[in-house]
């Protein structure tokens, strides 16, 4: 299948300011980014051998990754995930976004933050991003900038921290959009056999066109449950309408605890290596999506579906039309911050 090319791709030979920037920390752990959509590229671990294992799928060269566009590490924004038929109303106005998911809005438009170069300036093992968005652009209200930072520690720890400032009333919503795999990406498996906890007693169910129904359902006696660890694949067939809606698990976790307190999301370990992955965030929700639509490009490398998995920490999707949700309006004068963690660490 082509990809379908709805805009002019940013490629680096058009773009001289597309780099590549690379952490490390003393446990051997590096992280490989590109300012091109602020992509993470790697993330090299040391598997149960001691085996330096890259966990996340991606290009090989940054020049497959400018053509091709599956969100491969990017960071998501204006609004991360969908929004109904593109539209929600704000001061009494309504606003028409692009309809690129069809028929809603996905991941903040056809040049969402996974197409700009952002700013980028390294300080140790911090990468510090910076975008200003401007009014209008994909139809948004207000010029917001935004600052993404990525930090590697010594405690094996990958902190992102996300800050915005608008000067009209927006949504926002920000995420990282990495693929896993534990067995290593180069590895091609699938990750039915990994092991995963989400720490999240309900979760937010859909229409047929993935956008919440606005209910707020208990995950219990569901495939959804997965408040003790299970396999991906254990429920993943089930003959559930949830499931079917989503070809596998594309769903939104509400996450146990309060917004914007740092709790665990989700642990994900994989047998074959004993990697294990650790999601802390403040975000209130997220999205555990296995990579069913994968198998969308002809560029580099082609990844069969759920030969990933994503842990999207985020507010809930459609948030502007869902009252009940937590709110995603930023209002000039406010600041929005969020920060999700992910621990990287080997069990047996
Ligand atoms: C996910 C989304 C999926 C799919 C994917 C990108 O965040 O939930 O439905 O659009 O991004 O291919």
């Amino acid at each position: 299948m082509k990809v379908k090319q709805l805009y002019t791709p940013i490629t680096m030979e058009n773009n001289k300011n597309i780099k590549l920037f690379k952490l490390k920390n003393k446990n051997k752990i590096s992280i490989e980014i590109t300012n091109y959509g602020g992509r993470i590229m790697k993330i090299n671990v040391p598997d149960k051998n001691g085996q330096l294992t890259n966990i996340v799928l991606g290009y090989d060269s940054l020049k497959d990754t400018v053509n091709g566009d599956p969100y491969f590490g990017a960071i998501v924004g204006r609004y991360a995930n969908r929004i109904a038929k593109g539209q929600f109303k704000l001061n009494g106005k309504t606003y028409q976004l692009k309809t690129n998911g069809f028929p809603n809005h996905l991941h903040g438009g056809e040049t969402g933050y996974n197409a700009v170069v952002w700013n980028a300036r390294q300080e140790g093992n911090s990468l510090l991003l910076s975008h200003t968005d401007p009014n209008g652009h994909e139809a948004y209200p207000g010029n917001v900038k935004v600052q993404v930072i990525y930090e590697l520690n010594d405690n094996n720890e990958l902190i992102i921290t996300y800050e915005a400032v608008t000067d009209k009333a927006t949504p926002v919503n920000f995420t990282n959009h990495a693929y896993f795999n534990l067995n290593g990406a180069d590895s091609q498996t699938s990750i039915l056999e990994h092991h995963l906890q989400i720490n999240a007693d309900y979760y937010t169910p859909t229409d047929k066109t993935l956008i919440p129904t606005g209910s707020i359902e208990p995950v219990e006696n569901t495939p959804f449950d997965f408040r003790k660890a299970k396999q991906i694949g254990r429920d993943i067939n089930e003959n559930h309408e949830q499931l079917k809606f989503g070809n596998g698990y594309d769903h939104n976790f509400v996450i146990n605890g309060k917004e914007n307190e740092l709790k665990l999301a989700a642990i994900a370990v994989a047998p074959l290596t004993g990697i294990e992955l650790i999601c802390y965030t403040t975000e209130p929700g997220v999205q555990l999506y296995t990579a069913n639509f994968l198998n969308i490009n002809e560029f580099g490398k082609k990844y069969a579906p759920r030969t990933a998995f994503c842990l999207e920490t985020q507010h809930f999707p459609d948030s502007p039309n869902k009252i009940n949700f937590p709110n995603t309006i930023l209002y000039p004068g406010n600041v929005f911050k969020s920060k999700t963690i992910y621990r990287f660490g080997l069990k047996n």
